[in-house]
């Protein structure tokens, strides 16, 4: 994917941000155009699951319309069967995510789909180590999380030509990343850098912005010790090689935080509108800002 491997040599971030309707793909696809920059739209195997193909077809038809570079992108692929489907639906890169697997079996499935993907000029991103939090098929606990060896992912690399590699670096999934800041192992991503010359991808990287959590918590929320990733740990990776960072928790609790908001504010609204309008701006300004974060504004 072009617009990542310009990022890597640029040293700025590309933000993949997952979305599962309408109003999400807008404020995503809306916020990169104004900020001039390029973007990628992700969508899990549960998103697929809950949209189905009008989602598919509405989000690849907006990216398609897009004025500033947009990827459609499979995030976490499960198996080489979910990468074809949706290489066949349209998407212009994929993930197999065999991280959970041994190494040996995460190199055959993802060669697998890399010689499919490429036959076909899409492009694959792969993951080694394993970073904590929920996904949808899969839930790592602490104990389990295992940051990724350099030497292991020039290994994997030159073994199964992925294009861009998800490392594990001290983020994790959700809006629990840790108590206090998160520490992100920087020396970490800079020896896997040196030893591998493509995009690297930051998984897990929300901020978890205070002010929207403690909105959402006034609202009726009951979220407790939500932590995210600090900006400026987002800000230095990109500097050492980090060229693609995935957002989905931002997004979802700006959208809860402002959907709470407006029943709480207005317990007679029922006009879906007025409901989910407020919720897409708010969505809107934190991809802008993240964008910022990322450095990526002006570069489509
Ligand atoms: O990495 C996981 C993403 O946040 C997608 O989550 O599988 O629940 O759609 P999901
Ligand atoms: P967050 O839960 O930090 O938003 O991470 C999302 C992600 O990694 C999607 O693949
Ligand atoms: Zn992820």
């Amino acid at each position: 994917m072009e617009i990542l491997s310009a990022a890597r040599v640029g040293k700025y971030g590309v933000g993949a941000f997952n979305t599962n309707n309408m109003e999400i793909t807008q404020a995503i696809l809306e916020a990169a155009e104004e900020s001039r920059s390029p973007v990628i739209v992700a969508l899990s195997e549960g998103g697929l699951k809950y949209g189905g193909k009008d989602l598919v077809n509405m989000v690849i038809d907006m990216s398609k319309s897009a004025t500033v570079p947009v990827a459609v992108h499979l995030d976490h692929g499960s198996s080489f069967e979910s990468c074809l489907q949706t290489i066949r639906y349209g998407f212009t890169s994929v993930m197999i995510d065999k991280s959970h697997e041994d190494e040996e079996t995460n190199i055959r499935e993802t060669k697998r789909v890399v010689k499919a993907a490429h036959a076909v000029g899409v492009t694959v991103e792969a993951e080694i180590g394993r970073l904590g939090g929920v996904e949808e098929h899969v839930v790592v606990t602490e104990d389990e999380v295992a940051l990724t060896k350099p030497e292991e992912a020039e290994r994997f690399m030159a073994a199964t030509g992925t294009d861009y590699l998800a490392i594990a670096i001290g983020t994790s999934h959700g809006a629990n990343k840790g108590k206090g800041r998160p520490y992100i192992d920087h020396q970490r991503i800079v020896e896997i850098a040196n030893r591998v010359p493509n995009p690297l991808v930051m998984h897990g990287a929300s901020g978890v912005p205070q002010d929207v959590v403690a909105r959402l918590n006034a609202a009726g929320g009951q979220l407790k010790d939500a932590t995210g990733i600090h900006e400026d740990d987002v800000r230095k990776a990109v500097t050492e090689g980090i060229a693609k960072i995935n957002t989905d928790t931002d997004l979802r609790l700006a959208l809860t935080m402002r959907v709470r908001e407006v029943l709480m504010n207005d317990p007679k609204q029922f006009d879906p509108r007025k409901i989910l309008g407020p919720a897409r701006e708010e969505m809107k300004r934190i991809v802008k800002e993240r964008i910022e974060v990322f450095g990526s504004a002006n570069k489509a």
